[in-house]
C-alpha cells in the first residue's frame, strides 16, 4: 500500500520541557514519518487537564510544545499539526466510546493506578477514562499506526479492545491501532548521572533540555559521573562511561567518537577532555533548535496560523469519521 495513505497519529502532552530523550526517542521519528505517511500530530491539552487542572500556564505550554516540535523539524505543511481542544469531534467520539469501556478495565490501567498514588486528592473521572480519550484521538482519523514509547503500550492495547468492541457491535469501521515500533531506531538516551535514561521527572541535572542555555549544557555535562579512568588497556567500561560514549555517538562526528574510543582502549583517555568535546558537540546540536523554538514562541501570529490550519484539516478528517460512526450506530434520524 502507498504509505502516504497509511495514517499515523500521535499526541504530545503539553507538560514539561522537551529533552534529548524525547528528541531521539520520539520527535526525530515523527519528522521522518511525516514525509512518508499521512500524519496527524496533536498537542494533548485536554489530557493534561487530568493531572494539571490549573490552567494559568497552559497557553504558554501549548505554544512552547508546538514551537519546540516545529523547531525539531515537524512541518505543518507536511503533517497535520493541531491542538486537541480545537477538534470538538474528539469529545463526541469520546462520549460514544465511554459506553464501550468498562470501569473495571479502566481501574486496572497501570497509568491510572500510578496517578491515583501520585495525586490521591484528585482522582477525577477524566483520569479514569484517559485511555478512552486517547482512543478517540487515534480513531478519529482512523489511524492504524501510533508512534509512541513503551509507556503507552497498555493504552494502545486498550484502544484495540475498544475498537474491537465497536467493530463487533456496530460493524467493521476502525483499523486496530498498533504501536509504531522503530526497532533499533528507538534510541534510549542515557541520563548524565549514570542511572536510567533521560526523563523529565528525574534529577534535573541528569537531563539535557532542548531549551537549555549553552552554559547549562556545559555545566550538566561537566558534572556527569566519571572516575579516575581505566587503569589498564582494554578494561570493560562501567555503565556511566558507556553512557557518555552513547551520548557522544548521538551528537559528535564519527572520527571524534573513534578517537575517544581508542584513547579508552589504550587507557590514555582523559574524561575532562572527553566531556569538554561532548559539551561542544552537544551545544552545536541543541543551540540551533533552542534558538528556533524561542523565536517561534515569540511569533504568536505564526503559531496561531499553524494551529488554525491544523485544526481545519483535523476537523475535516474527524467529521468524516463521525459521520461513519453515526451511520454505523444508527444515530442518523434524518
Ligand atoms: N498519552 C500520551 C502520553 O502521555 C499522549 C497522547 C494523547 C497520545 N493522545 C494520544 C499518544 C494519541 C498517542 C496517540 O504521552
Amino acid at each position: 500500500m502507498d504509505k502516504k495513505k497509511q495514517i499515523v497519529m500521535s499526541g504530545i502532552r503539553p507538560t514539561g520541557f522537551l529533552h534529548l530523550g524525547n528528541y531521539f526517542g520520539a520527535v526525530r521519528n515523527y519528522v521522518r514519518l511525516q514525509q512518508e505517511y499521512s500524519c496527524y500530530f496533536m498537542v494533548a491539552d485536554l489530557h493534561s487537564l487530568t493531572t494539571h487542572p490549573d490552567t494559568n500556564e497552559l497557553k504558554e505550554h501549548v505554544y512552547r510544545v508546538l514551537s519546540e516540535n516545529i523547531a525539531c523539524g515537524l512541518d505543518p505543511e507536511q503533517a497535520v499539526l493541531y491542538c486537541q481542544s480545537h477538534v470538538p469531534e474528539t469529545a463526541e467520539l469520546y462520549l460514544l466510546l465511554n459506553m464501550l469501556a468498562y470501569v473495571g478495565e479502566l481501574e486496572k490501567t497501570v497509568t491510572f493506578k500510578d496517578k491515583v498514588r501520585q495525586h490521591p486528592d484528585n482522582i477525577n473521572a477524566g483520569l479514569l477514562t484517559y485511555p478512552v480519550l486517547q482512543t478517540a484521538d487515534i480513531i478519529l482519523h482512523r489511524a492504524a499506526l501510533v508512534p509512541v514509547g513503551k509507556d503507552q503500550e497498555q493504552h494502545l492495547e486498550m484502544a484495540r479492545n475498544f475498537v474491537k468492541r465497536f467493530n463487533h457491535r456496530y460493524g467493521e469501521l476502525f483499523p486496530e491501532p498498533q504501536a509504531f515500533n522503530f526497532g533499533e531506531e528507538l534510541l534510549k538516551v542515557p541520563s548524565l548521572d549514570g542511572t536510567g535514561k533521560m526523563s523529565k521527572s528525574e534529577n534535573q541535572y541528569a537531563t539535557l533540555y532542548l531549551g537549555d542555555s549553552d552554559e547549562m549544557i556545559k555545566k550538566k555535562i561537566m558534572r556527569a559521573k566519571t572516575d579516575a579512568g581505566p587503569s589498564a588497556p582494554n578494561t570493560p567500561k562501567p555503565d556511566y562511561i558507556v553512557n557518555l560514549f552513547q551520548l557522544m555517538q548521538l551528537v559528535s562526528a564519527p572520527v571524534t567518537l573513534a578517537q575517544f574510543e581508542s584513547a579508552y582502549m589504550d587507557a590514555s583517555i582523559r574524561y575532562g577532555d572527553m566531556k569538554s568535546q561532548l559539551a561542544i558537540d552537544m551545544i552545536r546540536f541543541i543551540a540551533p533548535i533552542r534558538e528556533k523554538a524561542l523565536s517561534l514562541q515569540q511569533d504568536k501570529d505564526r503559531l496561531q496560523r499553524v494551529m488554525r490550519q491544523g485544526a481545519e484539516k483535523a476537523r475535516e478528517s474527524a467529521a468524516r469519521t463521525l459521520q461513519l460512526v453515526k451511520d454505523s450506530m444508527g444515530l442518523n434520524y434524518y
